[in-house]
């Protein structure tokens, strides 16, 4: 029995696990452009899942860590003119968080864990809020801290805070390289309100006006931080089988 167990963890010390990551992005993501850019000798297996993280995306208990890296505030459809901007928008980042939480918990197996880094601000103002025309709701932590609470799918094994990494080193702001991130993360958005022919445009005024503004951005934008967590998923109360060994990851990725 002995040679046996010893045998069996030496052979199970030996067989490295298969990874399995899940990258999703909504429907319109470029994700021929994610494929390609893949390093080719990696040691996963991928493939892409298209959809609303909003929704359930995975069969249920087939994931084992849910990780989500600058994506939560994007919230699930633009308001409009609400009288109470600060708190309409909470509110549809509450129900949001909630819904992505369910949904994770839904795929996670028994004990699973959530990672996820989300934009945030540590005091919100209106101003801030009414500047944006976007679908987009940066949280406190205290915020992030009570909506998972109310979602009751999760323990908070750690929440914290770190400041914008380009906070991390004095180098001075690259132009370009910051806008090509905006075009990147804003294009689809944007093309659908205003026309993918004015795009080329339209990042050119956005460029100069970075340019411009320079000294604004820099107080401003690298001034911001990122909340950090880690969460575990409670038990479902019932037995779930897993269908093989591979540890998936859920991730958003953006072109
Ligand atoms: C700032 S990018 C982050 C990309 C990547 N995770 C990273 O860390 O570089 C945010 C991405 O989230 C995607 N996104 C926004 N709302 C989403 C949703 N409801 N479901 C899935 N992806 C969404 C956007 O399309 C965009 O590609």
């Amino acid at each position: 029995m002995l040679k046996y167990q010893s045998t069996l963890e030496t052979n199970l010390q030996k067989t490295t696990p298969e990874f399995h990551v899940s990258f999703n992005d909504q429907v319109d993501n470029d994700f021929n452009t994610l494929f390609k850019t893949l390093p080719p000798n990696r040691p996963y297996f991928a493939v892409g899942v298209p959809g609303s993280f909003h929704c359930q995306l995975l069969p249920e208990a087939s994931l084992h860590i849910a990780h989500s890296s600058y994506a939560l505030h994007w919230l699930s459809k633009v308001l409009g003119n609400e009288k109470e901007v600060t708190k309409a928008y909470f509110a549809q980042f509450k129900a949001d968080m909630d819904a992505f939480l369910k949904a994770r918990a839904q795929e996670l197996v028994e004990g699973g864990s959530v990672l996820f880094d989300i934009h945030g601000v540590i005091v919100i103002t209106e101003e801030k809020l009414d500047s944006f025309n976007l679908a987009l709701y940066l949280p406190s932590i205290e915020e992030v801290k009570m909506v998972v609470e109310m979602n009751k799918c999760f323990t908070i094994e750690k929440i914290c805070t770190l400041s914008h990494p380009s906070n991390y080193d004095s180098r001075p702001l690259d132009i370009e390289r910051t806008c090509a991130d905006i075009r990147a993360i804003n294009e689809n958005l944007m093309q659908d309100h205003f026309g993918s022919e004015n795009m080329d445009q339209l990042f050119h005024l956005w460029e100069q006006n970075l340019q411009k503004n320079r000294l604004l951005y820099d107080k401003v934008v690298r001034q911001d931080v990122y909340h950090f967590a880690l969460l575990k998923c409670k038990g479902k109360g019932k037995y779930l089988a897993q269908s093989h060994k591979s540890i998936c990851g859920l991730e958003t990725w953006g072109h």
